[in-house]
């Protein structure tokens, strides 16, 4: 279970005007759903799941995963939460360029303990058949079309089987037909039980998920 209680983001540009991205939002997004949230360019969707997921800090107000107050934990137990309750699809291309695929999706797991780094290669290997990249195991990066490139993206967050997913912009720059099967790949991982919260300027995606809130001027309704 996510919660956020009147969350507040404010970034304060040297020099320049402050800009409010999240706007006192509140907000419970229950286990198993799939919340796809739409608003225009720079209404803040990036900004909300970044503070949601525990990646930037809220100017004001609370963020709760199963009724932890994440930025009430210090950095390390942070980290520690993140890493077991959150896989993360990022807006920006993330793979790192001199690495294969298969390395690409076993970079989470190093910085896991427990069970969790065990069998790091073999649990890559069938995260990448999960979602049908098997035959690109060794290739790198910049050899994979826009589509694949999602579909290892996809793989690398789901490969430690974190209860819950965020995805920002999951489908940009894909055609129609690969925008279908990635929003298809994500059906079947929500089917599974992993809870999602996406985020997009494409009111294509709308009907993909369980629930649909308009994001406007860092606002979201009640
Ligand atoms: N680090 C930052 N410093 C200053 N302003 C920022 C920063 N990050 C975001 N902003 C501003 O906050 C607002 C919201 O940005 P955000 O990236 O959350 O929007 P978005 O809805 O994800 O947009 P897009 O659909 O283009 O990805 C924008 O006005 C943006 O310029
Ligand atoms: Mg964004």
């Amino acid at each position: 279970m996510l919660e956020l209680q009147n969350v507040t983001k404010v970034f304060k540009p040297r020099r320049r005007p402050s800009v409010t991205a999240v706007d006192n939002v509140s907000l419970k997004v229950s286990p198993r759903e799939f919340l796809v949230i739409t608003g225009r360019s720079g209404c803040g969707k990036t900004s909300l799941l970044n503070v949601m997921a525990g990646l930037a800090r809220p100017t004001s107000g609370k963020v709760f995963i199963d009724g932890m107050d994440i930025w009430s934990l210090d950095d390390r137990q942070l980290s520690a939460l993140r890493k077991e309750k959150i896989g993360f699809m990022f807006q920006v291309p993330s793979l790192i360029p001199v690495l294969n695929i298969v390395e690409n999706v076993m970079v989470p797991t190093m910085f896991t303990t427990g069970r969790r780094r065990l069998n790091a290669y073999d649990r890559a290997k069938k995260a990448l058949a999960d979602v049908g990249l098997s035959h690109k195991m060794e290739s790198f990066p910049r050899q994979l079309s826009g589509g694949e490139e999602k579909r290892a993206i996809i793989a690398r967050a789901i490969v430690d089987e974190p209860p819950s997913l965020v995805a920002d912009e999951p489908t940009a720059n894909l055609d129609e037909l690969t925008e279908k099967e990635i929003m298809a790949l994500l059906q079947r991982i929500h089917q599974a039980g992993t809870t999602i919260v996406l985020v997009t300027h494409h009111p294509s995606l709308i009907g993909y998920g369980t629930r649909h809130l308009t994001m406007s001027d860092g606002k979201l309704p009640e």
